[in-house]
């Protein structure tokens, strides 16, 4: 697919008149007041303007930082800098100045960041390791005038952790000889055994990988592709995971798919298997979801996380190229989803990567209220969530006691607008209905189908983590079996919510109900 097609707007007009030399600065703050229409109260937004992907996360001294995919000139997709913003706990973000501008090798697209904390690069000293940003330099010159390598591998380095940035003067560091459309998104790990770093990319339907012992010196090493899928590959990480309750190390190869996701359009996936620092090798022939809703795209993981907690964490942009950049939101465009813990477990069907909300959002918790033993035969609303369009629900569900034929919990406010969370039986199935989340719809795509999310439900048990952010839900199932991330838009927000169950009843057997207080200072 040609970048054109993925982002439908006039690309000529952004080549003519905003060129890839932007240099607006971007005001410091974190105390904003972040109370416009549909803005999240406890997801990462930017200030203002356009957003797509995380890129070039790491963590030093103390601090996540994230950069993002950005435009500073407009709501819609445009020639792409690197945002920053910083935090302490993965929940309240401090933005920073922009940290990538487009430059005369072009703009500035997603990729990775390390912390060479031995200096292999050169670029910084050992008592004050470089930070090195890998990102893929789309010339939209080359684009236009059909060059087909306008898109090659990039450095720019740090000194002060993270807050100035240098691009390197070598760069591109991997040209693009084999002309290939398609060709970005690096993202670098250090693979221990062979003492070497690896970067991987996106080349059209494959990744390929690179090796260095330098970080700037980079040898093709090998690719790894599906036989048979020539759908587009975006963002992808490779990383390490230990499977839980064992010592086995697996490697998880995270890529981004540009369509025909679950529920249509844009999500990220992933393979498990292993890696011996040269060739990835897959368990499986197809790729799993990470995530079965429509709202969570390249995501990737930090870099450089405490070693002793074993943890993997990595955030995903939450949207979707069919509507990205059509939702109704004024000032800005597009959250990141919540922040996940990722964890490799084993189950009958092969290895499964779970993806569960970061403890440090219980931070957020206001009041509470415990609801136990509660059979729901017809409907009811639960009156002891303060704000249900900022609320997090921990639900445990008695499957063996329910005999209802569809049940679950429907969102909504007094203009009829509603979104509803179905559990089905017979179907074994979740699914969640926003094609009437908003009485105007502002895409004929975003309302068209109702989302289903395969769950074994004739289990005992169902556990469900839900977060409601104004504009969007996250259903963690089964402490992070599977996950869904879909937003939506009501032209109010909603103020109820309700269990329902039909033809039956289902049981509820533990629940708690949160308040979450707002991550900006609105004060
Ligand atoms: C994924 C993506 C990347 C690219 C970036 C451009 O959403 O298409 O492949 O680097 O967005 O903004």
């Amino acid at each position: 697919m040609k970048l054109f097609k993925i982002f439908p707007i006039t690309f000529a007009i952004i080549i003519v008149f905003a060129g890839c030399l932007s240099t607006k600065e971007e005001p410091v703050s974190s105390s904003l007041e972040y109370q416009d229409k549909h803005r999240p109260q406890f997801h990462f937004t930017p200030q203002a303007n356009w957003m797509n992907d995380p890129n070039g996360m790491f963590y030093f001294k103390g601090k996540y930082h994230l950069f993002y995919q950005y435009f500073p000139d407009s709501t819609v997709w445009g020639p792409m800098h690197w945002g920053h913003a910083e935090s302490s706990d993965l929940v309240h973000w401090q933005h920073l100045p922009i940290a990538l501008y487009p430059d005369s090798l072009g703009c500035i697209f997603s990729g990775g960041a390390v912390v060479d904390n031995n200096n292999t690069s050169g670029l910084g000293s050992e008592k004050n390791p470089p930070i090195i940003a890998t990102f893929t330099h789309h010339d939209f010159v080359g684009e236009k005038a059909k060059t087909n390598d306008f898109q090659k591998q990039s450095l720019a380095y740090s000194l002060n952790g993270g807050y100035d940035w240098k691009k390197y003067d070598g760069n591109p560091v991997i040209p693009n000889v084999e002309k290939i459309k398609d060709f970005r998104d690096p993202k670098v790990v250090w693979h221990e055994e062979s003492k070497n770093w690896i970067l991987s990319l996106a080349a059209y339907d494959k990744v390929k990988f690179y090796s260095s012992q330098n970080l700037i010196d980079w040898t093709f090493i090998s690719d790894f592709g599906i036989e048979g899928d020539n759908r587009l590959w975006e963002c992808p990480d490779l990383f390490p995971i230990q499977v839980e309750g064992s010592n086995e190390v697996k490697w998880v190869l995270i890529v981004s798919i540009q369509k025909e996701a679950p529920n249509g359009g844009t999500a990220s996936s992933y393979f498990i298997g292993d890696f011996d620092g040269k060739n990835f090798i897959s368990d499986a022939d197809n790729q799993k979801w990470l995530d079965w809703g429509t709202d969570n795209y390249a995501f990737v993981t930090w870099n450089n996380l405490p070693e002793k907690h074993r943890q993997v964490k990595g955030i995903g942009w939450m949207s979707n190229w069919q509507y990205a950049q059509t939702v109704p939101t004024e000032k800005w465009r597009s959250a990141m989803t919540l922040p996940r813990e990722l964890r490799l477990s084993q189950s009958s069907e092969g290895y499964l990567l779970k993806s569960l909300p970061v403890k440090e959002l219980q931070f957020l918790r206001k009041d509470s209220a415990t609801i136990s033993n509660l059979e729901i035969s017809d409907e009811k609303i639960i009156k002891e969530i303060q704000n249900p369009s900022q609320a997090e629900m921990v639900v445990d569900l008695n499957l063996a006691k329910t005999d209802s034929d569809a049940f679950g919990f429907k969102i909504y406010n007094d203009l009829g607008e509603k979104l509803v969370i179905e559990f089905n039986k017979s179907t074994n199935q979740m699914s969640v209905d926003r094609t009437q989340s908003n009485v105007t719809k502002f895409s004929d795509v975003f309302y068209e189908d109702v989302h289903t999310v395969p769950i074994d439900l004739s289990q005992e048990e169902l556990k469900l983590h839900i977060f409601i952010d104004v504009a969007s839900i996250e259903i963690f199932i089964n402490d992070g079996e599977a996950s869904y991330t879909g937003i939506f838009f009501p032209s109010k927000d909603f103020e109820t919510i309700a269990l329902f169950s039909k033809n039956g009843e289902f049981n509820i057997s533990n629940s708690k109900f949160y308040s979450l207080n707002s991550i900006w200072n609105t004060e």
